[in-house]
């Protein structure tokens, strides 16, 4: 057996079941060749590394969210601004672009924590591209508040993917334990 099949088959044994976006086992199974995307969002590096680290096991290709807009330079006004966006819904201008989508079978979206949810970009992400159907794995980099609403809000926004329930959740650019994690998921 291929090992992106192998992969297909167990990540269909983990997957979640979240509100609308719930999966019947059996059809994650189905996954064609599994062709991996590592998607990511990072502002200052951490999602990067962690997006690194996943794609340097899983192969496929890596791919890094980049939207126009920029943030005030020191910390707290930066933050604020962002509380606002994310307050605001607000969805910034993707400047990067996947080339054909519709290749992966697998998607493994990165985002930090901020305020609790995913990142404006990240979300411009999810808006911009047909998931259907595709299994997507999040992985979350945060600065001690863990998951929060992260994972919940991605799936949310997620319209039609398959999110598996076992995400990475690590605190900054911690990649310690992401082979295992990875092998939980069968790959
Ligand atoms: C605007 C903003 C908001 C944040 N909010 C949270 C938060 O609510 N909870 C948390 O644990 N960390 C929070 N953090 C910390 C980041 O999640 C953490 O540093 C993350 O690893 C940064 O990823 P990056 O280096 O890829 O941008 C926040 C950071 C920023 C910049």
């Amino acid at each position: 057996m291929k090992k992106t099949s192998l992969f297909g088959a167990a990540v269909a044994s983990v997957l979640s079941v979240f509100g609308s976006n719930a999966v019947a086992a059996e059809d994650a199974a189905r996954a064609p060749d599994g062709k991996i995307l590592v998607a990511y969002y990072s502002y200052s590096g951490n999602t990067k590394e962690v997006a690194e680290a996943i794609h340097e096991k899983v192969g496929g290709d890596i791919f890094e969210i980049k939207a126009e807009g920029t943030y005030p330079e020191e910390y707290r006004p930066m933050t604020q601004q962002a509380k606002e966006e994310i307050q605001n819904g607000f969805r910034p201008k993707l400047t990067t672009s996947v080339d054909n989508m519709a290749q992966y079978d697998i998607v493994f979206i990165g985002s930090p924590n901020w305020w609790g949810t995913i990142t404006p970009q990240v979300s411009s992400f999810l808006e911009s591209y047909d998931l259907t159907g595709k299994t997507v794995i999040p992985f979350i980099t945060h600065g001690g508040g863990g998951k929060q609403n992260t994972v919940a809000d991605l799936t949310a926004q997620c319209e039609g993917c398959k999110v598996v329930e076992n995400a990475w959740v690590g605190y900054g650019s911690r990649t310690l334990g992401i082979s295992g994690w990875l092998e939980d998921l069968g790959l």
